[in-house]
């Protein structure tokens, strides 16, 4: 999503839910087989992106993100510069919004606009393709986000095949302040793999997520909040999202997204992350 000339960029990236993620089995890597429907969501940072004439310069709204040397967009960035030896600078300004350590996307989706970015702006027209090599480079969540807003992604999350959902969905997003480890999660996974328990079947899918049961049994106020979710009137469903801690409830329309987040927040605080989406169906 360009806003404006090609010097100077600001890009949306949208967080991401899975509405089911099927771990398949160990691959010789380490890394875990996947079967997984990804949706990106109206949830989003934003980041403005410049060239300038050398080095790459990083600011962030949240002043815990701002080093720059562990952030995955400014890896983006080096990454794109390496790659096709562009003597260039960048300078990102990244405005955060989608919690972090959250199951959500956020820095891969950062990542994804960095490189999308960078693509239109250095006029590279570096084909679909090798983007989303250089995306998988960067981390296995990275190349969903270069392509449609909805797809099931497969091996270890890089082979996207774009759907379209026959549903529209709304719903409310929930973070509780603390994150769950990725890595932690698999691992867990892989010392007692059993998969999640399967929930309501929609025309496209069955919500299930088999990363649930680890991160469950670490923090009980996760099943918690999802069994609270489960007993609203307005809610389909509710399911954890990728490796934690974010649990999403589903709702049909944006009357009872909206009811459902205004009871939450009596329930659980103000304080708490709670916030109103829709599942986006167009890039
Ligand atoms: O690829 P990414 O850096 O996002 O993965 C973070 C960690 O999550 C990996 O190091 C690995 O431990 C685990 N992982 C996995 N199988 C996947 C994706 C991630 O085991 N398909």
């Amino acid at each position: 999503m360009l806003e404006s000339g090609l010097e100077q960029v600001k890009q949306y990236a949208l967080a991401k839910i899975n509405l089911y993620l099927h771990i398949l089995g160990r691959r010789p890597d380490g890394y875990h087989e996947l079967e997984t429907l990804m949706a990106r969501i109206s949830i989003h940072d934003t980041l403005e992106i410049d060239l300038i004439p050398s080095g790459i310069e990083f600011t962030c709204s949240d002043p815990a993100l701002s080093d720059a040397q562990d952030n995955l967009a400014t890896k983006a960035a080096r990454l794109f510069l390496d790659e096709f030896q562009l003597d260039t600078g960048v300078r990102i300004h990244l405005d955060k919004k989608i919690p972090v350590g959250a199951g959500l996307g956020g820095g891969s989706s950062d990542a994804a606009a960095v490189l999308s970015a960078l693509n239109s702006q250095t006029r590279t027209h570096c084909s679909r393709e090798k983007l989303a090599e250089l995306a998988a480079r960067l981390g296995s969540d990275v190349p969903f986000f270069l392509h449609s807003p909805t797809a099931v992604c497969r091996g270890r999350g890089e082979i996207i095949e774009p759907v379209r959902l026959q549903e529209d969905f709304q719903g409310v997003l929930v973070h509780p302040g603390f994150g769950v480890s990725t890595p932690w999660a698999y691992k867990t996974y892989a010392q007692n793999p059993s998969q999640g328990e399967p929930g309501r079947a929609f025309a496209d899918f069955t919500l299930r997520n088999d990363l649930e049961p680890p991160a469950f049994s670490k923090y009980p106020w996760l099943p918690m909040v999802k069994a609270w979710f489960q007993k609203q009137p307005e809610v389909l469903d509710a399911l954890m999202s990728g490796s934690g801690s974010s649990i999403f409830a589903l709702t049909r329309t944006a009357d009872e997204r909206g009811r459902l987040v205004v009871r939450f927040r009596a329930e659980f605080g103000e304080t708490l992350f709670a916030e109103m989406f829709s599942v986006a169906q167009r890039a």
